[in-house]
């Protein structure tokens, strides 16, 4: 429980961020609506006109490292880009509408230290919402995605990693993809992600490592697909080659969907704390040859099988250890791991070694 405390305390840390969305005195601010937008930097304009896009990233460039943006007018940015440079604080009060443009996040912080989004909300179809890649001491704070599709958050994979990221409570409804996918950070701590209505993941977790999780909450995430509320792919937690626990997720609900947690490609080195999984269309639970996965209680009722399974390209599931009540179900391992333990309540059938 300690690890609790710990993630209660995070965001009190993020020094710039106010109690609300543009409250004290931004350094920079974007007012304005329809076709008119003005962006000042204390008293002086740095933009007037028509453009919400432009407004916003004159505002960003007019401040420097440790100052503040507040963009309090809503408007559509097109398939334009917003960046946010190192140390800069954007506070998105209004809503911000985006497009789509391949590869691209409607709002990208790329190989930056310290650049901090205390607040969002982001409407559209963007292919990226959030994109990052090289940061440094990013912090997001409360954000929300109402999508009409995209994926909501990424991390992308072939470009610079990323350490020490900090996000508090992450709510997508609508994107296509995932809400939340990372690649290739060390030291993630997340306070919540919340799911809903969104097409492949809640979370997805890909080669980081030293990651802490309060709660994913995923309702009707992944329906149709293989994609879980919670997903670790992609060597997942393997850190200094081994799997000693380095991944902690105090909670994971899940309701309908696909899966409601899917460990796949020598992922693990993981402990969650509780489950309460239920109807899942897909798998409750599926781990796949993962290895050191370690699910100390909760719940399980109905939905696809608890499956433990392997498939040949990789090293068959090791040292996993389940705690559950599984209701109306069955808990199936095959093939037989290596060093599994479980401990099942409930009035599952059970079809393990
Ligand atoms: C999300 O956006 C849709 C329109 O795109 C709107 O009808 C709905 O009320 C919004 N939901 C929330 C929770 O803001
Ligand atoms: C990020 O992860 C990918 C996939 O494993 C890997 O190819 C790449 O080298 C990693 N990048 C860095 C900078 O570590
Ligand atoms: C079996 O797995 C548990 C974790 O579930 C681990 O603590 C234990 O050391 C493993 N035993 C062996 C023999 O590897
Ligand atoms: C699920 O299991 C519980 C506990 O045994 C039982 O009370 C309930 O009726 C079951 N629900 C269905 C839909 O079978
Ligand atoms: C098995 O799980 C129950 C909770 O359902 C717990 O009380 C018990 O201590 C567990 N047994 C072992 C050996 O871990």
């Amino acid at each position: 429980m300690v690890h609790l405390n710990i993630l209660s305390g995070l965001f009190a840390l993020a020094s710039i961020a106010t109690a609300q969305c543009g409250s004290g005195t931004p350094d920079a601010t974007v007012t304005g609506s329809g076709n008119s937008f003005t962006a000042k930097k204390g008293s002086s304009n740095v933009y007037s006109g028509s453009d919400y896009h432009a407004a916003i990233q004159a505002a960003l460039d007019s401040i420097s490292s440790g100052q503040r943006v507040a963009v309090i007018a809503s408007g559509s940015i097109g398939t334009n880009t917003i960046s946010i440079g190192s140390g800069k604080v954007f506070e998105g009060c209004g809503t911000i509408n985006v497009g789509n443009k391949a590869g691209r996040g409607a709002i990208e912080s790329l190989n930056t230290v310290g650049a901090q989004i205390p607040y969002l909300t982001m409407t559209g179809n963007p292919y990226f919402g959030l994109r990052f890649y090289g940061t440094r001491n990013l912090v997001l704070g409360k954000i929300t995605f109402n999508l009409s599709g995209g994926l909501a958050i990424r991390f992308d994979r072939d470009q610079a990693a990323n350490s020490d990221v900090k996000m508090d409570v992450i709510s997508c409804t609508g994107a296509s993809s995932h809400c939340v996918e990372t690649w290739n950070i060390s030291g993630l701590k997340i306070n919540q992600v919340i799911a809903k209505n969104v097409g492949e993941s809640g979370l997805l977790l890909q080669k980081t490592t030293n990651a802490e999780v309060g709660l994913v909450d995923g309702n009707n995430v992944g329906a149709g697909t293989g994609y879980a509320t919670l997903r670790f792919a992609n060597e997942n937690g393997h850190n200094n080659g081994n799997y000693n626990i380095n991944i902690r997720i105090n909670k994971v609900v899940s309701r309908g969907g696909g899966r409601g947690i899917f460990c796949v490609s020598q992922s693990g080195a993981v402990q969650i704390e509780s489950v309460d999984l239920a109807s899942n269309g897909n798998n409750a639970i599926l781990i796949e040859n993962c290895y050191n996965v370690k699910i100390v209680g909760g719940t399980v009722d109905g939905g696809g099988e608890v499956r433990l399974s392997a498939r040949s390209e990789f090293a068959n599931n090791k040292d996993i250890s389940i705690t559950l009540k599984v209701d109306n179900n069955t808990v199936r391992e095959s093939p037989c791991g290596d060093n599994t333990t479980f401990n099942i309540s409930g009035n599952a059938k059970k079809n393990i070694c």
